[in-house]
């Protein structure tokens, strides 16, 4: 691209596709096919797509999958997960199978209150700070009111505002601390609409308040938190150490132990605990991104979570106590079944009817026991045959998709190499004997 394009958002999708191909593919046929073999038969849904983002050409398949079979406070659930990793939906459904015949997963909400912040700057002196905050408050919660209601009548809405004191680690810095409760909305627009209401109400007080020494405090943005340390699931699984039984050649007994100290390691060692938590992360965005709930936002909350006490760690903990193994965690989740893409995307409508319509609740404990269960079976693997035994089986279902073996050539090379880690070469080379037969 030797000058930048002017008016592309302008563009018709069809001008979008022609001036992508001239400008990177000199014109070629097959990627002008490449995008649009992906384009959608039904215009409508096509519409539809192309309407959740900008400047879109085509659709970005993922997988959907359903991992069937898990037992969550006593009801069996089928998970519905999109993801495009292999092996991935396979150990969930592994999981799933191994705690249905001990007992199950077990949830607890343990709080769903989410924040968002007036992010505030002012140089004065604390106590007018302070004296400005009893001054504004009653206006500041007047303000939101009409806002407020809708929420309110669903049984949540704002619960507090607090001015905090921020100074000690930006000078001039306040905040306006706001805590909500958003029922089975992620609550992200309700949240950033009151916040941004409190803003102006802060400014306009700010402008009637005679007790500023230093100007007026400035509002420098206002956004809620991704932070969610107050909107968590608690998700465990226990049996007695004898229930486990022996487990790729490994005793129960032996298994638990090793677990343990597969856990502890991603405690205490940032390097494990980072791949450990990815492997959370598997199963927990494949629920979130099947549900139409927003995985990145999932994502940033996670990870500051596993890192909240100055280290970044393990989000799940192991014990092994009088005999008993226990394996759990605490996630913190902020999601809705209401609202967003959850039921503008017909995917994400399908994934909520598979999970019987739940509410936020339901899926924050649905979502934080596929999380569980795939740290589950990771360990599970590592602890043992190690990962590449079973990842490579998965993988080598692509590989003979990849290299173009036919229906039959795929079950002779499936056969050949059940045993041996397949590599492209090694396979071209036995298909190529194969179709020289
Ligand atoms: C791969 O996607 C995830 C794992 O690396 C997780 C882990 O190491 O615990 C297998």
């Amino acid at each position: 691209m030797d000058a930048p394009v002017i008016g592309f958002s302008k563009l018709s999708k069809t001008e979008k596709v022609n001036w992508l191909v001239d400008t990177y593919f000199d014109g070629d046929i097959i990627a002008h096919d490449t995008i649009t073999r992906y384009w959608n038969q039904d215009q409508k849904l096509q519409e539809l797509h192309d309407g959740f983002s900008e400047n879109t050409i085509t659709n970005y398949y993922l997988p959907f999958g359903l991992a069937p079979n898990f037992l969550i406070d006593g009801k069996l659930v089928t998970i519905p997960m999109a993801i495009e990793e292999s092996s991935v939906v396979a150990a969930a459904s592994k999981a799933a199978k191994f705690w249905l015949e001990r007992g199950g997963f077990k949830t607890t909400i343990k709080s769903t209150i989410k924040s968002g912040q007036v992010h505030i700057m002012y140089k004065g002196l604390h106590g007018e700070m302070d004296a400005f905050y009893a001054f504004a408050k009653a206006d500041l919660l007047q303000s939101i009111q009409s806002i407020n209601a809708s929420m309110k009548k669903r049984g949540g809405g704002l619960l507090d505002v607090q001015l905090i004191n921020k100074t000690d680690v930006l000078s001039g810095y306040y905040q306006l601390h706001a805590t909500f409760e958003t029922k089975d909305a992620m609550g992200a627009n309700f949240i950033n609409t009151t916040l941004e209401q409190l803003a102006n109400t802060l400014r306009e007080k700010a402008n009637e308040f005679q007790g500023f020494s230093l100007g007026i405090p400035e509002v420098i943005m206002s956004i809620l938190s991704n932070y969610v340390p107050e909107c968590v699931v608690n998700v465990s699984v226990s049996c007695k150490i004898d229930q486990i039984g022996t487990i790729n050649g490994v005793s129960g007994a032996d298994f638990a132990r090793k677990f343990t100290r597969a856990v502890d390691i991603a405690t205490v060692e940032p390097y494990r605990a980072v791949t450990h938590n990815k492997g959370i992360m598997n199963g927990i965005d494949a629920v979130v991104i099947a549900t139409g709930n927003d995985f990145r936002a999932v994502e940033a909350g996670v990870h500051a979570y596993a890192a909240r006490d100055g280290q970044y760690r393990s989000l799940t903990r192991a014990r092994v106590e009088n005999d008993v193994f226990t394996f759990e965690a605490d996630f913190p989740l902020a999601l809705g079944t209401v609202g967003g893409l959850t039921s503008l995307h017909p995917l994400s409508k399908l994934a909520m009817q598979i999970l019987e319509n739940p509410s936020a609740q339901d899926l924050m404990k649905v979502t934080a026991v596929c999380g569980l269960a795939q740290n589950f079976a990771a360990l599970h693997s590592l602890v043992t045959t190690g990962i590449q035994a079973g990842h490579m089986k998965m993988h080598l279902v692509n590989m003979l998709e990849q290299i173009g073996a036919n229906d039959d050539e795929k079950l002779l090379l499936k056969k050949a190499f059940q045993d041996k880690t397949p590599s492209f070469s090694g396979l071209r080379e036995m298909l190529a004997d194969i179709r020289k037969k």
